[in-house]
């Protein structure tokens, strides 16, 4: 499974790359407005800390088709070839993805509700589909199942573009997520934090650093305790 990071705040994101191996930035218009200031400043930043093997996922503002594809080739032009351009699937969304991968850019489509529109933007050529799991959830639908009924549709349909699974409010949707078999997860990095935390881990190495410090000293650890 790769892991994505949903955020446009430089110290959280780079808190979760310390952590463990991150595949990717996802950001959107909302993200970006989070961190009150000019969004290519947060975009750029973001670029600098990680660096252009790792993937950044900026979505288009505009609403119609030509307008998206002209935003997308600005974005891709200022962050570099591994930018995937992410694309509400509404009507004008589905020809933008069209033209875009004509043009060799690469897409997520975006605020994915049905397994239908998952199917048809991959068709049209996008690289990645994001359902957003915890907004299907908040209506009293199933967001687990949608992922899962994604995922088999594009495998029964032969299809090569990856579910990267989005919009997660708990460690519980990220497993039940993950043990469906998605490959890409993008949630944000305190979510992240909380899949990696266990009070229990953290009673346990307090537990063994007593015992030791009993054995032995305060602070020492094996490479300072002199036999
Ligand atoms: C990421 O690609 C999505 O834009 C994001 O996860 C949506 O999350 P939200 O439902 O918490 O806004």
């Amino acid at each position: 499974m790769k892991i994505y990071v949903d955020s446009a705040n430089i110290e959280s994101i780079k808190r979760v790359m310390d952590l463990c191996p991150v595949a990717g930035v996802t950001t959107n218009p909302t993200i970006l407005s989070r961190e009150k200031r000019n969004p290519w400043e947060s975009l750029y930043n973001i670029r600098r800390l990680i660096g252009d093997a790792i993937e950044l996922h900026t979505q288009v503002v505009s609403q119609k088709t030509e307008d998206m594809v002209e935003e997308a080739q600005f974005i891709v032009k200022r962050l570099g070839k591994n930018t995937f351009i992410k694309v509400p699937v509404s009507f004008e969304g589905f020809k933008a993805i069209r033209k875009m991968k004509s043009l060799g850019l690469n897409v997520t489509a975006t605020a994915v509700f049905t397994p239908m529109q998952a199917l048809v933007a991959s068709l049209c050529g996008a690289t990645y589909l994001a359902p957003y799991v915890n907004r299907v959830d908040m209506i009293s639908g199933d967001g687990v199942s949608l992922v899962q009924n994604i995922q088999s549709l594009l495998e029964k349909q032969g299809s090569k573009a990856e579910v990267l699974a989005a919009s997660f409010k708990s460690v519980e949707q990220i497993l039940r997520v993950a043990l469906t078999g998605a490959k890409c997860i993008t949630a944000s990095p305190s979510l992240w934090l909380e899949v990696l935390r266990h009070p229990l881990t953290d009673h346990a190495i307090q537990g063994f650093t007593t015992d030791f410090e009993k054995l032995t000293a305060p602070g020492k650890t094996l490479a300072t305790t002199v036999k």
